[in-house]
């Protein structure tokens, strides 16, 4: 599914990158772009990150 539809950045694509390493929203940006362009995906992409983060730290944690 597509997160940001400027850069044609997907949900797996952001999930692929944090689980690569990527621990935040400037990460990945950088990496795809995510919203630089027109911007109104900027809160969906920054809540997808934050989701993953939030799900990796507790199956670490386990
Ligand atoms: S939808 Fe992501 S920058 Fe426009």
């Amino acid at each position: 599914m597509y997160v940001c539809i400027c850069r044609q950045v997907t949900d797996a694509e952001i999930r692929e990158l944090c689980g690569d390493g990527c621990v935040d929203f400037e990460q990945v940006q950088e990496k795809t772009g995510v919203a630089s362009q027109c911007g109104k995906c900027f809160e969906r992409a920054n809540d997808l990150i934050e989701e993953i983060r939030h799900a990796s730290s507790f199956s670490s944690a386990a």
